[in-house]
């Protein structure tokens, strides 16, 4: 048993959350399966566990496709937080098949790598306009002026969501992903579901006017879509889907983008290979992804009993597989600690694996790309220019900011 008081592992602390690697050294050496109290959860901290488990069918993201909450022993969600959990259980990400199948099957069409190639020039053109701008300022936040608006304007445009209604989407999106935290608390929870209603009310109205006037984007896309089956989507599915698109279309984007560009400055050897050699981009994206991973948490539930390392984790259990410590595991990355953009052995897990794996991996390879390209072609000489603050939270890490000069 452990808590946060003997394990260097404490979510809450910000000098756990300024550099969490050392403490997941910790779990690895402590065992395959620590029981953690504060979350009520298994922590998985081993690269072998996480990538195995993520394959295993006796987890699931959800148990409701085979129990109720009171089979499963598990308290329903309280009904004031009912329209987040409408909203987030009807996404292809929180559905198990047949559901996952065949939502997976009608959205992962717009999402193949051919599909999303010819975005390439759209999201270069998009990623140079908005480098351009910062070198003109002389620099600026890498955050807001390029990290952030890059994947929010790509994954809007591709959606259909004209440009006079993208304001709210990243306030909504940061409401809803403050239940991706552990242990959420009630006033997120209340942001979450208020962001939820006006989210889904939003698209409803969109919905309605693309069904009467279909155009080329992936929402008329999904309320034409049906398989051989005819299988089509339900309206709710269809809200939920766009949501999930929308948000993670962008939220890992964005953090990838200014905790890799963070990671070169604290590394000035690196980011000066980088410089001398552009053909090191694609292998630079990968390692800066492992190193600083975007996503440190993955929660599956346990719909059958399995037994990790002697130890039996019951039906009912929640197991947490730390992606950040999968990626820094020195028994799959030669010298884990260390970031080497020339590393090609790289099989981290940043966009996870089994059924579940990120549909949107490459279209976010295609955005890092073409952002960390117009910034080293156009701004050669980009310096930090203040020592960023980490925002609080754990599961989806990221910068408040980065200040960034041109000179
Ligand atoms: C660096 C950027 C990104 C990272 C690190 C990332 C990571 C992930 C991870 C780890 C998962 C699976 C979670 C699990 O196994 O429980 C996932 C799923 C997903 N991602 Fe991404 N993602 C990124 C960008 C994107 C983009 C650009 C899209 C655009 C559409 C996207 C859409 C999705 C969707 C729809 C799922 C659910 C897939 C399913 O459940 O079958 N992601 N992503």
């Amino acid at each position: 048993m452990a808590g946060p008081t003997d394990l260097g592992f404490d979510p809450w602390d910000p000098a756990f959350l300024a550099d969490p690697y050392p403490a997941y050294a910790e779990l690895r050496a402590r065992g395959r399966v620590i029981r953690y109290e504060p979350t009520d959860q298994w922590l998985v901290p081993h690269h072998a566990d996480v990538s195995a488990l993520l394959r295993d069918r006796r987890l699931g993201r959800t148990y409701q496709h085979r129990f109720s909450h009171e089979e499963f022993g598990r308290t329903p969600p309280a009904p004031e937080h009912e329209p987040f959990h409408t909203l987030n259980d009807h996404g292809m990400l929180d559905l198990e098949p047949p559901d996952h199948t065949r939502i997976r099957r009608l959205v992962s069409k717009a999402f193949t790598p051919r599909t999303v190639d010819r975005l390439k020039p759209y999201v270069q053109h998009l990623a140079g306009d908005l480098v351009a701008a910062l070198v003109h300022h002389g620099g600026g936040d890498l955050l807001t002026d390029v990290a952030e608006p890059l994947p929010v304007a790509v994954i809007a445009e591709m959606l259909g969501i004209p440009e006079a209604d993208r304001a709210p989407l990243r306030p909504w999106s940061a409401a809803i992903c403050g239940m991706y935290e552990l242990n959420p608390s009630e006033d997120t929870a209340a942001q979450a579901v208020q962001a939820s209603v006006e989210f889904s009310e939003y698209l409803r109205l969109l919905i309605a006017a693309r069904r009467k006037e279909p155009g080329e984007d992936l929402i008329s896309g999904l309320i034409a879509a049906h398989d051989e089956d005819d299988d089509r989507l339900t309206e709710q599915e269809m809200i939920s889907t766009a949501v999930l698109l929308l948000n993670a279309g962008h939220e890992a984007t964005v953090n990838a983008t200014v905790n890799g560009w963070w990671a070169l400055f604290r590394n000035p050897g690196q980011l000066a290979a980088l410089r001398a050699d552009h053909s090191l981009i694609p292998s630079a994206i990968e390692e800066l992804m492992r190193y600083d991973t975007p996503l440190q948490l993955f929660e599956r539930w346990v719909l059958d009993d399995i037994e990790i390392d002697g130890t039996v984790i019951p039906r009912g259990s929640e197991i947490a597989m730390l992606f950040g410590s999968a990626n820094h595991d020195p028994a799959v990355f030669t010298d884990p600690d260390r970031l080497d953009l020339t590393r090609t052995d790289n099989p981290h897990i940043s966009f996870s694996a089994g059924i579940h794996y990120c549909i949107g991996a490459p279209l976010a390879r295609i955005e890092l790309a073409a952002s960390m390209t117009a910034l080293l072609q156009q701004a050669p000489t980009l310096t930090l220019a203040a020592e960023p603050t980490r925002k609080p939270n754990f599961v989806i890490r990221g910068l408040e900011g980065l200040s960034v000069e041109v000179e």
